[in-house]
């Protein structure tokens, strides 16, 4: 059984869709600790109704990056997390952690990279930007994570069709409820059974 760490910034539908998984047994690990770090961020309940531990860590009210990032990690070790899934988290965790946590933390981005991402595109601007392009199909990628955003190498995408009459709000809602809920706990469910192999930037998912 792995620990797994899910930071938050939101409302934190994808942490429900990883804690549902692991009630059902369907994932080899157990959240060990939610981290968020904003106050009014829906993720803190949710962890809190599912008996989970929730670290409020903020870059501002601990004023320093520095101050940030170590209480990041202290979260890490005092919950001995062994894998770390970002879960609509939006800040950049340290090199030192990211180097720690080589091939061990995912992220989960709503869209099919390299396509609408990097940096400014988050939540509804990600969709935003798929309509205003005309794009015909969208998707959602969960890679992992290296030091820049959405760059990492890729461990699963899936796509959607954009309809005519979508609208930004009706494109996020499916994207989110049909292809995140089910790709992110299936990609933590490969993460927790080591069958994640990365050679360069392409990933293998052993059998
Ligand atoms: C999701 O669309 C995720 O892909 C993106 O941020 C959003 C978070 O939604 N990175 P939620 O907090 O899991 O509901």
């Amino acid at each position: 059984m792995k620990n797994i760490a899910v930071f938050c910034s939101g409302g934190g539908t994808n942490l429900q869709a990883i804690i549902d998984a692991c009630d059902r047994g369907e994932i080899p690990g157990k959240i060990a600790c939610v981290v968020y770090n904003r106050k009014a961020a829906f993720a803190r309940q949710r962890a809190e109704n599912a008996g989970i531990p929730a670290v409020y860590v903020n870059r501002k009210t601990l004023g320093s990056d520095e101050a940030f990032d170590s209480a990041n990690l202290e979260a890490l070790i005092k919950y001995r997390a062994d894998i770390i899934v970002l879960a609509g988290y939006l800040s950049k965790l340290s090199p030192e952690i990211i180097d720690r946590y080589k091939n061990l933390i995912l992220n989960i981005h709503p869209a099919l990279i390299p396509a609408f991402c990097g940096t400014g595109m988050h939540g509804i601007h990600v969709h935003e930007a798929v309509i205003a392009y005309g794009a015909k199909v969208t998707g959602v990628t969960v890679h992992l994570c290296d030091e820049s955003y959405d760059s990492g190498p890729i461990v699963c995408q899936r796509a959607i069709e954009v309809l005519d009459d979508d609208t930004p709000e009706s494109l996020q809602e499916r994207v989110l409820s049909q292809v995140e809920h089910v790709l992110l706990p299936e990609a933590v469910r490969l993460l927790c059974e080591e069958r994640i192999e990365v050679i360069g930037r392409r990933v293998r998912i052993k059998s």
